[in-house]
């Protein structure tokens, strides 16, 4: 059996697969151009991917029709081609659960940050400006009775409304399904946009959600209103959020993924009330050593037996 493990993972979570045959792990500290994952693929039984990695059509044909999974080590899955990997045979996994609450953390901590400026100070610190305490001195906006619209009440969403709810705050949320208990109410999301004061994104990236936050969105928000964005970069319209950001459109915005990651929109980069996080939702070590290990987990269970414990449900055509 080969194995090809696309980043570096910890060592020690790798070790399951040393019984399995060849392992090969990316020696570049960063991500595979798609030439060298092309060229790393044949033969493989099992490819460990990483959400930077495109996992299309081309890859797949490089592996070799003997490839039975992909084990993505992410949440998200919008970088497999999910019905291309059916459709050689192979299965796609992907790992849930284990990154709840360290996301829902992070959104928490970039909610408060935009919304009580901590960096933006942290910044003026830093630059060596004086500055001194005054009744007016970079007030931000309390989360008390104040509403958070949830977009998307998936495990991180819920877990999200769980935390904003012992901080006093208001839940409304946007989601297909009615979540059948007293998380907080179901509204459109028209209306989820026009009344809440932190609009925060738990979605996963599809072709429905891809801008889904676009200008005619962000112009239904309140002007006082802040967007957190932990879920996908692309479920935002970054042009549309630098000119809504720099125009009073809305207040401010906390962002942990981008557009065209790891690329930031220059406009982002330049404006006060804008957080911006390198992808570090899920990013303690407890839980990216549980993510990797689910990953292993999974390639294990398929090509050893039992079968894998997380796959994704391949969508009807
Ligand atoms: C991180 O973004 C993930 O999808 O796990
Ligand atoms: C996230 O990890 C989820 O299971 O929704």
């Amino acid at each position: 059996m080969k194995v090809v493990v696309t980043r570096a993972l910890p060592p020690a979570t790798l070790a399951p697969l040393a019984d399995l045959g060849e392992v090969w792990v990316s020696p570049h500290d960063r991500p595979l151009t798609t030439d060298e994952l092309r060229d790393a693929v044949p033969g493989a039984n099992a490819i460990v991917s990483m959400l930077n990695d495109r996992i299309d059509e081309s890859v797949l044909a490089a592996a070799g029709s003997q490839l039975q999974i992909v084990a993505n080590t992410a949440v998200g899955y919008d970088n497999l081609d999910v019905g291309a990997i059916a459709r050689h045979g192979a299965t796609a996994t992907n790992t849930p659960g284990v990154l709840v609450d360290a996301t829902a953390d992070l959104t928490m901590a970039l909610l408060l940050d935009v919304t009580r400026r901590v960096s933006e100070g942290d910044r003026l610190v830093r630059s060596g400006q004086s500055w001194s305490w005054d009744i007016g001195f970079m007030v931000g906006s309390g989360l008390q009775r104040k509403q958070l619209g949830i977009v998307g009440m998936g495990h991180i969403g819920r877990a999200v409304a769980k935390r904003a709810a012992a901080f006093g705050v208001d839940i409304v949320y946007h989601a297909r399904r009615e979540q059948g208990d007293d998380i907080g109410r179901r509204v459109p999301l028209d209306e989820l946009l026009a009344t809440s004061d932190v609009v925060s994104l738990h979605c996963p990236l599809t072709a429905e959600t891809r801008h889904l936050i676009d200008g005619p969105a962000l112009n239904r928000m309140k002007a006082e209103a802040f967007l957190v964005n932990t879920a996908r970069g692309p479920v935002v319209d970054e042009n549309a959020l630098a000119e809504a950001l720099a125009t009073g459109g809305i207040a401010g915005a906390a962002l942990d993924v981008y557009e065209h990651e790891p690329d930031v929109h220059p406009g982002l980069r330049n404006l006060g009330n804008v957080v911006l996080a390198p992808h570090l939702g899920s990013a303690t070590i407890e839980t990216r050593t549980r993510m990797a290990e689910l990953a292993v987990e999974n390639v294990v269970g398929m090509l050893v037996g039992g079968g894998p414990i997380t796959p994704i449900a391949v969508p009807s055509q």
